[in-house]
């Protein structure tokens, strides 16, 4: 009975959304993509364009869609438990994230004797702040920022605020840990900025925070205009996954560089703890791997639809 009501539901979104797509050109991803699209269907997405005109609508769209108005149910009645619960992409990814911080704690804390902001004598317990920092508070808190659209159960503007402040949690976490690590090579003596990672990731972080800024005047405050918000968000989502990819290579090489450090002091090429590192960043790759597939996947129905947000029509 409920999931005749379902289809019944579904089959006039989607009439709607024909006829939707007649007055509104589609101009690939954002423009009128209902993010609830991704748990397949069609009256979820008809449900998106309502709340937000801003990817679909320009001056004259919104009028159009306004007339075209469809009677929205209930929330309860509208998603089903299987549209609430996480994807299984996500899981995934979350399951790495949690492995990945794990992996860095036990690195940290355990072979690399702990952490500490202000050590007057072991100066490398500043130093491991900034692992633990940039891959938990900055690559982890933006990898959830960057999937918080698709997998949180809310609405448009409930989830925009914690991607943004998951965002911002996490550009000032990374902002510490670089912090961290500048603090270590000042109070060692050591020079600073001359390997390719920290040119790398000087650059990211900087990268971050202006896509950070530009996120939130184009989306959040003071927001621009509808048109300019669908022009610049295929913008806003790729170079958001560029610097996102940055902040992995970042991380990959500073593995790789302490790591490297580390065996070139003595550490055995095969030692339990140069494996233990090897293989945090082995799943930091497959986490940003896991992250970039998952909100860059083509959906189904969206596919029924006649377009898909990654592919333009
Ligand atoms: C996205 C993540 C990361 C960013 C943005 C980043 C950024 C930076 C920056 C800007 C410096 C320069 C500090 C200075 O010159 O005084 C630095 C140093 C360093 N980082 Fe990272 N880092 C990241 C992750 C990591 C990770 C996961 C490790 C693993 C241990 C690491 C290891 C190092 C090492 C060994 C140094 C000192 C040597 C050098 O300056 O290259 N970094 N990092
Ligand atoms: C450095 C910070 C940021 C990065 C790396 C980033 C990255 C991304 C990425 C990769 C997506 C695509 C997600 C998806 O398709 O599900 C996205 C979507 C979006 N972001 Fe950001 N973002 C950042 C900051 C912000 C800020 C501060 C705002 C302002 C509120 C914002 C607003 C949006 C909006 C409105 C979307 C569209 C979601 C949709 O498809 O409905 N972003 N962002």
């Amino acid at each position: 009975m409920r999931s005749g009501a379902l289809e019944t539901l579904n089959s006039l979104a989607a009439l709607r959304w024909e006829l939707l797509s007649e007055l509104e050109p589609r101009e690939g991803w954002g423009s009128c993509r209902g993010k609830s699209s991704r748990r397949g269907r069609g009256v979820v997405r008809v449900e998106r364009i309502q709340r937000s005109g801003e990817r679909s609508v320009n001056g004259t769209g919104r009028k159009a869609i306004s007339e075209f108005r469809f009677p929205s149910p209930p929330l309860h009645s509208r998603r089903s438990e299987e549209e609430m619960a996480t994807p299984a992409h996500a899981k995934v990814a979350r399951a790495l994230a949690s492995s990945a911080a794990a992996l860095v704690l036990l690195w940290c804390v355990h072979f690399r004797g702990g952490l500490s902001l202000g050590s007057p004598t072991n100066k490398g317990l500043i130093f491991n702040v900034h692992p633990v920092l940039m891959l938990i508070g900055f690559i982890i808190l933006g990898s959830e920022a960057i999937m918080s659209y698709k997998i949180l159960p809310w609405s448009h503007d409930t989830n925009k605020m914690v991607h943004m402040l998951l965002h911002a949690v996490a550009l000032f976490l990374g902002s510490v840990g670089i912090y961290a690590a500048f603090k270590f090579h000042n109070e060692s003596g050591i020079a600073n900025l001359y390997s390719l990672h920290s040119w790398i990731g000087l650059g990211t972080i900087c990268l971050y925070g202006i896509q950070w800024l530009l996120g939130v005047t184009t989306f959040f405050f003071p927001g621009a205009s509808p048109t300019v918000r669908r022009r610049m968000l295929p913008w806003h989502v790729r170079s958001g996954l560029v610097v996102y990819m940055l902040a992995l290579l970042a991380a990959e090489l500073g593995f790789l560089e302490k790591l490297t450090f580390l065996q070139a002091n003595g550490l055995g090429r095969y030692s339990s703890e140069a494996l233990l590192v090897n293989f945090t960043a082995l799943l930091v790759v497959l986490l940003g791997a896991s992250v970039v597939l998952f909100v860059t996947a083509p959906m189904h129905n969206e596919h029924t639809h006649g377009y898909s947000a990654v592919h333009k029509p």
